[in-house]
This record gives C-alpha cells, sequence and structure tokens, in this order.
C-alpha cells in the first residue's frame, strides 16, 4: 500500500530554476524504497521534498492518501517522518546523550516520554549507551552515522528518509548500517534512501527509483532492472 506518495513535483531553491522536474515517488508500507541517480540528480532535494524541507512550485504530496504538501517540517515529523540528511548533522561539541536530547524537542516538556525514547535508542544502540557521555564529535564517522539514525528514531517514525547513509563509511561500517536497515523494516517502518553504493541498494531495496537530471528515469523492483542495470547506470560512478 502507498504511503508516503509525491505526484508530479517541481521543486527549485530559487526562482524559476527547477531542480526536480515532474518527479514522483510512492513509498509503499513496510518496504524498503531506494532512490538513485548520478551526483546532482536532485536524489537529495526529493528527500528535502519529501520532509517538508522545501515547498514545491507544483506537484503533491500525500501521507496515507492525505495531502500534506503545505504542512510545516514539524507537522511532517508529528505525523511520523524522520529524516536523516546527508551531511553530518550532529552536534560535535555536545555529548551523545544530549545530541539525543535534542532530537526530542517536539515532545520535550513530557520528560516521561524523552527518557524512554532515549532509552530506547540506548537499547537499539549499546555502543551509544556506553559511549552517551562523550563528546560526539570523538565517534567515528560510522558511530556518528548511527548516532544520526538513533536520533531519527526518537519521535517513533513510521517512515524513515535517509540520505545516503553509508557514503564515506568503510565496507564493514557500510554492511552494519544496512543491517540496522533491515531491522527496521522487520518493525514494519517504512524506509526511503538515497543510495551511491547501486549495488548495495539493489540487494536491500524492494523497490527502486532512478533519477537523473532532477527527472524520473527509470523505477521498479529488483526484477524489474534484471539484464538493464549495467545500462541503467553507465557513466555513472558506483
Ligand atoms: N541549497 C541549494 N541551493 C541551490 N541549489 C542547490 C542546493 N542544493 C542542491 N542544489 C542543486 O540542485 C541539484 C540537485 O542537487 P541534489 O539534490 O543535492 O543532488 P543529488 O543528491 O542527487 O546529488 C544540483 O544541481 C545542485 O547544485
Ligand atoms: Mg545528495
Amino acid at each position: 500500500m502507498a504511503i508516503l506518495e509525491a505526484k508530479n513535483l517541481t521543486v527549485a531553491y530559487y526562482g524559476d530554476i527547477h531542480i526536480l522536474k515532474d518527479v514522483s515517488f510512492c513509498a509503499r508500507e513496510g518496504r524498503v524504497t531506494a532512490v538513485i541517480g548520478p551526483n546532482g540528480a536532485g536524489k537529495s532535494t526529493l528527500l528535502k521534498a519529501l520532509y517538508g524541507l522545501l515547498k514545491p512550485i507544483s506537484g503533491s504530496i500525500r501521507l496515507r492518501g492525505e495531502e500534506i504538501t503545505e504542512c510545516k517540517v514539524h507537522e511532517f515529523i508529528r505525523m511520523g517522518i524522520a529524516y536523516v540528511p546527508q551531511l553530518r548533522s550532529i552536534f560535535p561539541e555536545l555529548t551523545v546523550k544530549e545530541n539525543l536530547e535534542l532530537g526530542t524537542w517536539i515532545f520535550k516538556t513530557d520528560k516521561a516520554r524523552v527518557r524512554d525514547a532515549i532509552e530506547g535508542v540506548f537499547e537499539r544502540f549499546p555502543m551509544l549507551a556506553q559511549k552517551q557521555g562523550d563528546p560526539a564529535g570523538l565517534l567515528s564517522g560510522g558511530q556518528q552515522k548511527i548516532l544520526e539514525i538513533g536520533r531519527s528514531l526518537l519521535t517513533g517514525p513510521s517512515i524513515c528518509l535517509l540520505d545516503e547513509p553509508t557514503a564515506t563509511l568503510a565496507p564493514r561500517i557500510a554492511a552494519q548500517i544496512y543491517a540496522t536497515l533491515e531491522d527496521l523494516k522487520s518493525e514494519k517502518i517504512t524506509i526511503v534512501m538515497v543510495d551511491q553504493r547501486v549495488r548495495q541498494a539493489f540487494d536491500i531495496a524492494d523497490y527502486i527509483y532512478v533519477l537523473e537530471l532532477g527527472q524520473n528515469k527509470a523505477d521498479g523492483t529488483r526484477q524489474d532492472f534484471v539484464g538493464r542495470l549495467t545500462e541503467t547506470i553507465k557513466g555513472w560512478l558506483d
């Protein structure tokens, strides 16, 4: 079933420079949907639009069939959408625990909920519990990404948008992140991920969208791409 759907999105950062042109996208409930494409294709822009950070010039975004295009970011969060941006978004001087506390801002007056949410993240990622008093900037790149993923889960999302969660990480660490995403999927959390590791994306995703030059180029299941993957990604860096 469609849970998060974008129809004919046209998005610009400035004026009439359209970065996304008539892009359509659908994430199915409980599935992993990957967005792939070469650098500059508009993948991050699509995720920002799906999180309400950028308002489309035209087109619509629906959550479980309900129009949410004009909702504010905090409303997207309250409706169960979480986002892990591509670039580092932790506060390096703050401790791991303080970074998590910041992730609870939408319900920060509910102290019991804040405590339970952070406990939940510590249970899921014991490494973060061990390092909770350390400045987050001292964590390794992979640990920082886990902190960001943990922080995104504090609000109990039903959909998690992840922008290149394994970029710049060593293969072994990337494998841990993919395993975490599999866990989230088994908990029925809908995953939308942008991935530059095209082959890994094909391994984990139930459905794949290919963007190029701000437009839909292709989409389908892994099966649909059998025999035409090489052609699809010709000319990109893997
Ligand atoms: N904040 C911004 N302001 C203006 N243009 C931007 C901004 N972010 C990205 N762009 C432009 O939008 C296009 C798509 O970028 P992006 O969505 O980051 O691509 P991808 O994630 O696929 O590499 C690029 O041409 C990029 O230069
Ligand atoms: Mg990007």
